[in-house]
């Protein structure tokens, strides 16, 4: 009884559909695509943002004016302002009008030498700055194969929970992206996801019943317009962290009304 009272709160939660557009952008192209978005958006129930490269957050902002569509980026540095040459702070992103913003990626962790107390520290510093971070945690192949997977997400996830606490879980929405889904078109059945999921709400419910609850869980990797719905469909899936797949107006809308 107990568990349908909780499921039925979690039904009261918009689904999040959030596109990474990743290093894939022109000015042309990001025209086109919101445009497109937003020409689809009247049907969409689910809330949905775009994560985009530093230099266009000013031309998606301008884009999006007067519409429900949300604006994220996709990196931030810890440090408010100063001597950071070639960095982005959490101010200029929000000076763009952006609400959201991607950190812990599995590209910035594997590419980019991000270890989980810089995630941690990334994450702190967006919820500081009023930005609701994006946190994105997730197992390599290797990792699964070798039976690792929870022990992999325990760590990722506690090292934020240190640091923050865990009531800034109000405010993180988490994204769970197995490394080995990501751009393979291997997407993680719902089963698979959903056993994660569940793993990662019980962990957060270990410090924080009623948190737990509420935070937003994504997945993401090789999510498209043919598997989303029922990945989505799952109790502890709360909509998609969309790469590829949001590169395509049409396919991206296809995601947000499934969400
Ligand atoms: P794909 O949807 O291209 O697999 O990418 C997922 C992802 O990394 C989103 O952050």
């Amino acid at each position: 009884y107990l568990q349908f009272i909780l499921w039925s709160y979690r039904m009261n939660i918009k689904p999040i559909v959030a596109g990474n557009w990743k290093m894939n952008a022109s000015k042309d192209a990001v025209k086109s695509l919101v445009n497109g978005i937003l020409s689809g958006m009247g049907d969409v129930s689910a809330e949905v943002l775009v994560c985009a490269p530093f230099p266009y957050l000013s031309q998606v902002e301008t884009l999006i004016s007067g519409s429900s569509l949300m604006l994220g980026a996709q990196n931030l540095n810890v440090n408010v302002s100063g001597a950071f040459t070639g960095e982005v702070s959490a101010e200029m992103i929000k000076d763009f009008g952006a609400k959201h913003v991607i950190v812990g990626h599995s590209e910035r962790r594997s590419l980019y030498g991000e270890t989980s107390e810089i995630v941690a520290k990334k994450t702190k510093a967006a919820i500081d700055s009023g930005l609701t971070p994006l946190l994105c945690i997730g197992e390599s192949l290797d990792q699964r194969e070798s039976g690792n997977t929870e022990a992999v997400i325990s760590e990722q996830l506690t090292t934020v929970v240190r640091l923050t606490g865990i009531e800034a879980f109000k405010n993180i929405i988490i994204a769970y992206e197995p490394v080995w889904a990501i751009g393979t078109g291997m997407t993680a059945t719902p089963e698979q996801a959903q056993a994660v999921h569940m793993f990662i709400r019980n962990l957060l419910a270990s410090s924080n019943q009623d948190i737990a609850e509420k935070t937003p869980i994504l997945y993401g990797g090789s999510m498209n317009a043919g598997n989303a719905l029922e990945l989505i469909s799952c109790p502890d899936i709360d909509g998609g962290l969309i790469g590829g797949a949001a590169l395509k107006a049409e396919d991206f809308l296809q995601i947000c009304k499934a969400g």
